[in-house]
């Protein structure tokens, strides 16, 4: 007989398994995100995890790092070219048009969570499956929904116990103010060609605005002293960015202006900001999330001319500094009893004894796959569970239920009848 060849498998790179352990972190943050963004009036929609390609290349942009060099593509067996979702914000505006939701009354609030996919060289905090918790406020101009969406942030970093965040707010104009800035850029860095990297060459002659975004060492200096958008913003813009700076002092939240600030995805207009995580020192770490203003992108899609801004969250990357903080977490499973059976008939009437605890609220465990009653009270004692309930055969034949207090030892029997009572009698009075 040829011998097989044993194969093991691992997680494509860049993506990974959240086992059971790291699991009551990311319990904590949907279920605070969650209940905030209900709160703040988003409500929840999910859209496919593949889209048309074409959506991201007109949605994010054509010339973005993320639709050239990062985006998951197949062609399916119908000979359709889709793309694992690298953002959510395209298909969720995707999702606005074709559901005609743009005929309910405005602004439409939404939000989601999920999987995001991008094909990059994986490092501390970077994955090429990670998880977005995003929210989009659609169909309004005014700038008080763009602090809102910071002041949500800010919020949801508060009560999930991260302190040291550090937000960036900077805007970057309309499309009447880029073009005067596009020439300002395009003439600052032609003259200085031999000083960047060759993506920025291409940048220059494709997409100026690109070059702002270049994380290429040599590039740093040329970048250093660009023009900065926020010097030649337009009247309206102007207007919008401070009243945007005078919400957030109002709510005191504190921020930094920083007109260096870009995003690197294309639809955005006028306020944009994100959130970083500061070190001990204050030094910025992990960009913990992003996002800003898109006034242009419903109509780039094929609809009416629609304002919209939202942002989206790293989880996985709030998840490490969740971890780094040491905020506190309940654990996800905390029984109060523990059901020990003896012997088939024990077994058999423990299997519906722990249903019914369950539906009264009780919270047991067990080791069904154990028969010895010292392993079973061993488990017992290690989960620290206040009672045990033992049900042998003896007791399966009387009906009974035996209930040891596990500090004392002291054992009572009880009637099955009225076993839930009784323990919940007791727990109530440890
Ligand atoms: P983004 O800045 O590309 O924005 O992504 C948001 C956040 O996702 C980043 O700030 C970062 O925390 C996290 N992130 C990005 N790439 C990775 C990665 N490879 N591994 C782990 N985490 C990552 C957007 O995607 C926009 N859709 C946000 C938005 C919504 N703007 C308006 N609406």
């Amino acid at each position: 007989m040829p011998r097989i060849k044993k194969q093991t498998f691992q997680a494509p790179k860049g993506m990974r398994d959240i086992l059971p352990e790291e699991q009551v972190y990311w319990d904590k943050f949907f279920r605070v995100a969650h209940h905030l963004a209900e709160d703040y009036g988003w409500q929840k929609i999910e859209t496919p995890v593949v889209e048309q390609a074409e959506l991201f290349a007109r949605g994010t942009g054509q010339t973005t790092e993320i639709v050239t060099k990062q985006m998951y593509t197949l062609r399916t067996s119908g000979g359709d070219r889709l793309a694992l979702r690298p953002e959510g914000t395209p298909g969720v505006m995707r999702a606005y048009l074709e559901n005609g939701l743009a005929n309910m009354p405005q602004p439409v609030k939404l939000y989601y969570f999920g999987p995001m996919f991008r094909y990059e060289q994986p490092q501390a905090g970077r994955w090429r499956e990670f998880f977005h918790f995003g929210v989009e406020t659609v169909g309004e101009a005014a700038p008080v929904l763009d602090v809102q969406i910071i002041q949500f942030c800010f919020h949801l970093f508060r009560s999930l116990g991260l302190k040291k965040i550090n937000v960036q707010v900077n805007s970057i104009g309309c499309q009447q103010c880029r073009s005067p800035y596009r020439r300002a850029l395009v003439d600052y860095y032609r003259y200085r060609k031999n000083k960047i990297c060759p993506d920025c060459q291409k940048r220059l002659k494709e997409n100026p605005l690109r070059l702002l975004d270049c994380k290429e060492e040599k590039c740093q200096p040329v970048k250093a002293q660009a023009p900065a958008v926020i010097d030649y913003l337009c009247e309206e813009c102007h207007r919008h960015f401070k009243e945007v700076l005078e919400f957030l002092d109002e709510l005191e939240i504190p921020y930094f202006l920083n007109s260096a600030l870009v995003r690197g995805l294309d639809y955005y207009t006028k306020t944009i900001f994100e959130f970083f995580m500061e070190d001990e020192a204050g030094a910025l770490q992990m960009v913990l999330g992003g996002g800003g203003r898109y006034d242009n992108l419903l109509k780039e899609m094929g609809g009416k001319p629609t304002p919209a801004v939202g942002m989206a969250l790293g989880v996985d990357r709030i998840i490490l500094a969740m971890r780094k903080e040491q905020v506190r977490v309940a654990p996800a499973y905390n029984p109060k009893v523990f059901l020990v059976q003896l012997g088939d008939m024990g077994k058999r009437k423990s299997l519906k004894l722990f249903e019914t605890l369950h539906q009264a609220g009780v919270i047991a465990a067990e080791s069904f796959s154990r028969d010895s009653i010292k392993a079973q009270l061993k488990i017992a004692d290690r989960l620290g569970v206040k009672f045990s309930l033992i049900l042998g055969q003896q007791e399966a034949l009387d009906e009974t239920v035996i209930i040891r207090d596990m500090q004392s030892g002291v054992q009572e029997t009880v009637p099955q009848l009225k076993v839930i009572d009784e323990i919940k009698k007791r727990l109530a009075k440890k």
